[in-house]
């Protein structure tokens, strides 16, 4: 069979041993950032620096007061002063920052700047919905722009450098650390990744409100077995390639300057002394030559993996494997000195890291002007901490993020006129859930609940009733009695129902997927009531809520919505905004089907309801409860049949465009994100049912249609073949076009032999 290779992809490396985990699909061509004068600045300096001061540019230990991980010895100022401390963990404020660089550059005897590093995740001081909650908005413009205002905010707060974009593909939501990314999909986890650094890094590195963005975690780690935070990976190179690495390499593409080492192994080497990956992949296939940081602790955590004996070899792997800043170990700085003038550490290593860290600070523009954020009297930080714009662009993205997953009888929206509305639940007014988890430096105090958007929204003339019902966590079931009364008083009933933000995020796992406590219990006896209920869910993750289903009309995953969460919430249950957002990630009837995501394989024995022997399951079907792409709308749309420009590809112009008319059949204007899929029918290795390749929002007034169209290219209709080659195959190709991965319309075309 004849197979097409890219023209542009090099010949991939296959060195040694682990080989196999090489082969991977190349970069176009090794992107260059050093300039000359980059790199005469940087050798100059180096020049000048000892042991100590090189490996100090290597030491990220926390600031005072940090906790996003075990408890670690703080960064103190005598370390600034000797030259070992090159960047801060978790230090941030106007007044702190400055006052740290000033000591670093007027009092050390080099004088390099410090950089100082934050987990910038999801917003700044203005809060926005959780990673996952704006991965639903398909909408790359709008992430890209959160990504923006967090950074502006950010640097006003002396930050250089933000531990996002998390880019780790999350198939497994026991996973708690699904929230933090962009859900289950490659192809969706890669464009939101690109526009994620794209908006941290903003257009030139050396405005003062840049921060490096990094993306995180390399690699794998959601692939963590049973879900339990930390845990191995061992998974195929095919799935490594075709699922984890893509976003990585689409950040590094976009220009990301940073990129995290994750806790994982993968099949038995632990990613910080992973040389295949870090410097066989990162470095020389795909010529990326940014700052590899560690996460918090690993490279110490080394030794408890099992493949360290002691501090020192800890630290040897780490930088031999390409792991440049060791952050909050302190085993750079503190075991190698003695170690790199014995010999036993190349110098090599520790210069090419050191390079990598001073190329940074190069960049930022840190040696011009180390002082980028610093006004005397704060007014910068002052004016742009919770500016009224970031603000309007939290509540714009949190109206884009909230997913309907249920309208039945089209209780939604709601009518700003009821006169009673029962407000119940244990998250109506919690403040510390529209913030989520990673808003580190996030006010609860910033955040409007719910029950606040609603009274806002609604005013004097509507009378609101509220009664918690139960508690997130509790088989308590005293307060039903009265959420029932509240309900049965009232017009219509809207229930805030869901996770505690300390239920996803880091280590923080579960093994069920269900409500928490009593919850499910409580939406079904209010549901019972047979008032007009819609329930708002506020999580994290994915939920098995299929009892729900059928007896509660309406639902709205809200996710974590930030600090405009409660306004914004209110804006779509009263149609002010009409919700388009779709899941980035499938939910399951129940935990035993995790993990399920949309774009798996066939199997030999592809389920049926009519054949024994098939891949399914007794209890539950083998569908998901709600697909990925999901997401209805006070409106409804109808798609004709997707055509194809042309019937048969020939090889050497492997162009396609797919276009459908989408057509707004309802009353009210909308949005939709009309999704793309491909299918290759035949192919020499098996392939994924499907796998987006395309989304586009499209407007659309009542009764007005659009054409879409898609460009389809080599990258679209590519796979790895069984040399991990990257090829187009001749044969018949499927697509799909539709609002769901689950409803969908299909064309087929050919890619000739010839
Ligand atoms: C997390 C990272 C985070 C780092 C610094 C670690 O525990 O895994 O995602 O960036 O801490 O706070």
């Amino acid at each position: 069979m004849t197979r097409y290779q890219h023209p542009l992809a090099p010949t991939p490396l296959r060195v040694g041993l682990l080989a196999a985990l090489l082969a991977a699909p190349v970069a176009a061509k090794p992107p260059v950032y050093a300039t000359p004068a980059e790199t005469a600045f940087v050798d100059a300096l180096m020049a000048k620096m000892t042991v100590e001061e090189k490996l100090g540019q290597l030491n990220q230990p926390p600031g005072v007061g940090n906790n996003t991980g075990p408890a670690a010895m703080a960064g103190n100022e005598d370390q600034i002063r000797r030259g070992e401390i090159g960047s801060y963990l978790g230090t941030q404020g106007a007044a702190l920052t400055c006052r740290l660089q000033k000591i670093a550059v007027e009092e050390s005897r080099l004088g390099i700047p410090l950089l100082f590093g934050y987990d910038v995740i999801h917003g700044h001081r203005t809060v926005f919905p959780v990673p996952l909650a704006e991965s639903s908005s398909f909408d790359p413009d709008e992430v890209q722009h959160a990504a923006r205002v967090a950074a502006v905010e950010a640097a006003a707060h002396g930050i250089h450098w933000t531990y996002a974009p998390m880019v780790d593909i999350a198939r497994d939501p026991r996973w708690g650390r699904v929230v933090e990314g962009a859900g289950e999909d490659p192809y969706l986890g890669s464009v939101l990744a690109a526009a994620r650094v794209r908006g941290f890094q903003g257009d030139d590195l050396r405005k003062p409100d840049a921060v490096l963005a990094t993306a995180k975690h390399f690699v794998a780690y959601g692939a963590a077995e049973a879900g339990r935070d930390y845990n191995v990976a061992d998974i195929s190179e095919r799935t490594l390639h075709e699922v984890y690495l893509p976003p990585f390499k689409a950040a590094i593409d976009a220009g990301a300057q940073s990129i995290m080492a994750s806790f994982n192994e993968i099949a038995g080497v632990p990613m910080h002394a992973h040389r295949p990956l870090i410097q066989d992949l990162l470095r020389k296939e795909w010529g990326w030559d940014g700052l590899l940081v560690s996460d918090y602790t690993g490279v110490m955590e080394l030794m408890p993996h099992g493949v360290a004996a002691n501090r020192e070899q800890a630290g040897a792997l780490g930088l031999r494997a390409g792991v440049d800043v060791d952050m909050v170990s302190q085993i750079y700085v503190k075991d190698l000195p003695a170690a790199v003038k014995a010999g036993r550490v190349p110098m090599a290593e520790v210069d090419a890291s050191v390079r990598r860290v001073l190329n940074a600070k190069y960049r930022l523009g840190l040696f011009d002007d180390p002082y980028r954020s610093c006004t005397p009297d704060g007014a910068r930080e002052r004016a742009l901490t919770l500016a009224p714009e970031h603000r309007a662009a939290a509540r714009r993205m949190a109206q884009k993020s909230m997913v309907l997953l249920e309208n039945e009888g089209d209780v939604l929206p709601l009518s700003k006129s009821v006169r009673t509305l029962a407000v119940i639940g244990p998250l109506a007014d919690h403040r510390r859930a529209m913030l989520g988890n990673w808003a580190v430096a996030g006010r609860e105090e910033d955040a409007i609940t719910p029950l606040e958007g609603l009274k806002a929204a609604l005013g004097d003339k509507t009378r609101l009733i509220v009664a918690k019902g139960a508690d997130i966590d509790s088989q308590d079931t005293t307060g039903f009695a009265d959420a029932v009364a509240a309900a049965k008083q009232a017009d219509a009933v809207v229930m805030f129902l869901g996770e505690h933000p300390d239920m996803s995020a880091e280590a923080n796992n579960r093994t069920s997927l269900d409500l928490p406590g009593a919850q499910e219990q409580l939406a079904l006896a209010v549901a019972a009531t047979g008032k007009p209920v819609a329930l708002v869910l506020l999580n994290g993750r994915p939920l098995s809520i299929s009892r729900l289903k059928g007896k509660v009309p309406a639902i709205l995953e809200a996710w974590f919505p930030g600090v405009e969460g409660g306004p914004a919430i209110a804006d779509v249950l009263f149609g002010d905004v009409n919700p388009s957002a779709k899941l980035p990630v499938t939910f399951p009837h129940n935990v035993g089907q995790v993990p399920i995501y949309y774009a798996h394989k066939n199997t030999g024995r592809p389920p049926s309801e009519q054949e024994k022997y098939t891949s399914k399951y007794l209890d539950v079907p083998w569908t998901p409860l709600y697909a990925f792409g999901h997401g209805l709308s006070y409106t409804t749309f109808r798609y004709d049949a997707p055509v194809v420009s042309k019937k048969t590809l020939v090889p050497s112009a492997l162009q396609q465009q797919v276009s459908v008319r989408v057509t707004n059949t309802g009353k009210r204007a909308g949005e939709e994100v009309v999704q793309l899929y491909v299918r290759d029918d035949v192919a020499s290795v098996t392939r994924p049912v499907k796998q987006l390749r395309g989304f586009q929002r499209v407007a659309l007034q009542p009764g007005e249609s659009k054409v879409v169209t898609f460009p389809l290219g080599f990258d679209d209709l590519a796979m790895l073949d069984d040399r991990m080659q990257r090829v187009v195959e001749p044969g018949t190709f499927t697509v799909f076009v539709g609002g769901s991965s689950d409803r969908t319309r299909e064309v087929g075309f050919e890619v000739a032999d010839r």
